[in-house]
C-alpha cells in the first residue's frame, strides 16, 4: 500500500512516500526556521501562510521523489492534531483534497503517535516491550509501548519540555533560534562540568521538570557573566541529559523494556544519542536510535502510522477537521 504523508502541524511543511509503513520511498522537509528566526519562536499566523505556500510544492517532490504520480497513491494520511489549528489545517485539507480528488482512503494521524512510530522506520523487527523518550518542543514524555496502539504515559513534564528549554536557554545566552541545535554544536566545544546545574526532580518518579534548570542557568550568567559560554552551554546540556537518561532507565526496568527509542526534535541532540546508546549497552537492551531526520518533525512517521491506522480502524471521513489538543488515543495512565 502506497501512502503519502502530510505533516504541517508547527513549523516544518512535509511531505513523503511510505509503502506498506515500513519502505521509505521519499521524505522531503522544507523548514521554516529562517522565516521564524527573527521573532525568536514559531509565529502561528506566519506558520500557516508559510505551510499553504509550500504545501504543493513539497507533496510534488514527494512524489517525484518516489517516482510516482497522484495516481499511484493507495491512500492519505494527513497530521490531525496536537499542534497549531492553522497550520494543521492547511495539511489535513491538502490530504482530504487529494484523498477526494483521487478516490482514495483518508486518514488523520496523531503527531505523537507518529513519533512514536517511528521507530519501525528504522528497523522493522522492534523488540517489545518497548519505552520511548519523547522530547520535542512541545512534549517531553516516557510512554511504555507493549503493542500495535498499546501506548501507557509512563511520566511526562510538569512544566516546560525539554525542547523549550533548551530554546529559551539558548535565547538567554544569545544563540538564535532553534536553540536545541546551536546549544548542541556549541556545547561540543565546551567543559560539562564546569558549571553543577541542578537536576531537577531526579530521583523523584518518572515526571519531569525543566523551568528550574532554565531559571538556574539566568541567575548563573547574571552572578558570573564570565564563564564561557561553550561551558555554560555543556554544563545545561549535561543536566538536561543526566535527567532524561536517568529516567529512561527507571521506566525501562519498571516495565522490563526490551529496547529503549528516542524521539521528537531533541532526540538529534548528539549527547543525548551517545548517552543513550551507552545506556543499551550498560543493560542489555537494544537501543535503537533513529537518525535525526526521523527524530525531528517529518512526514514518513506520518505515512507509517497512517498505514497502521487505516489497516487497523479504516479510513476517516473527510468532513473530519483538525485538532489543536488531540489526546494519544489508546493511551492509559498508571
Ligand atoms: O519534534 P520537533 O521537530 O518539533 C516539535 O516540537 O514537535 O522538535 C523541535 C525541538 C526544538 O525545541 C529544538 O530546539 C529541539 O527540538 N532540537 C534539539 C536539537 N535539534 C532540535 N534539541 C537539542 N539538540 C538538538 N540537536
Ligand atoms: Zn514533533
Amino acid at each position: 500500500m502506497i501512502v503519502l504523508g502530510i505533516e504541517t502541524s508547527c513549523d516544518e511543511t512535509a511531505a513523503a512516500v511510505v509503502v506498506d509503513g515500513l519502505d521509505v520511498r521519499s521524505n522531503v522537509v522544507s523548514s521554516q526556521v529562517d522565516l521564524h528566526a527573527r521573532f525568536g519562536g514559531v509565529v502561528p499566523e506566519i506558520a500557516s501562510r508559510a505551510h499553504l505556500e509550500l504545501v504543493n510544492g513539497v507533496i510534488a517532490e514527494a512524489l517525484a521523489g518516489a517516482g510516482i504520480g497522484f495516481a499511484d497513491l493507495d491512500a492519505v494520511a494527513a497530521t490531525s492534531g496536537p499542534g497549531l489549528a492553522g497550520a494543521l489545517l492547511v495539511g489535513v485539507s491538502a490530504g482530504k483534497a487529494v484523498a477526494l480528488a483521487r478516490g482514495i482512503p483518508y486518514v488523520g494521524v496523531h503527531h505523537l503517535e507518529a513519533h512514536l512510530q517511528a521507530a519501525w522506520l528504522q528497523d522493522r523487527a522492534v523488540e517489545l516491550p518497548l519505552v520511548v523518550l519523547l522530547v520535542s518542543g512541545g512534549h517531553t514524555m516516557l510512554v511504555a509501548v507493549r503493542g500495535d496502539a498499546d501506548y501507557e504515559v509512563l511520566g511526562e513534564t510538569v512544566d516546560d519540555a525539554a525542547g523549550e528549554a533548551y530554546d529559551k536557554v539558548a535565547r538567554l545566552l544569545d544563540l538564535g533560534y532553534p536553540g536545541g541545535p546551536a546549544i548542541d554544536r556549541l556545547a561540543a566545544t565546551g567543559d560539562p562540568r564546569a558549571v553543577r546545574f541542578p537536576r531537577p526532580m531526579l530521583g523523584d518518579g518518572l515526571d519531569f521538570s525543566f523551568s528550574g534548570l532554565k531559571t538556574a542557568v539566568l541567575h548563573q550568567v547574571r552572578r558570573t557573566p564570565d564563564v564561557p559560554v561553550a561551558d555554560l552551554a555543556a554544563s545545561f546540556q549535561a543536566a538536561v541529559v543526566d535527567v532524561l537518561v536517568a529516567k529512561l532507565a527507571v521506566a525501562a526496568d519498571g516495565i522490563g523494556a526490551r529496547t529503549l527509542v528516542i524521539g521528537g526534535g531533541v532526540a538529534a541532540n548528539s549527547a543525548l544519542r551517545a548517552a543513550v546508546g551507552r545506556l543499551g549497552t550498560e543493560t542489555g537492551r537494544r537501543a535503537l536510535i533513529p537518525p535525526p531526520v526521523l527524530c525531528t518533525d517529518n512526514a514518513a512517521m506520518i505515512a507509517a502510522t497512517g498505514y497502521r491506522r487505516l489497516r487497523r480502524d479504516g479510513p476517516d471521513r473527510l468532513d473530519g477537521g483538525a485538532t489543536p489538543s488531540l489526546p494519544l488515543p489508546g493511551v492509559r495512565r498508571p
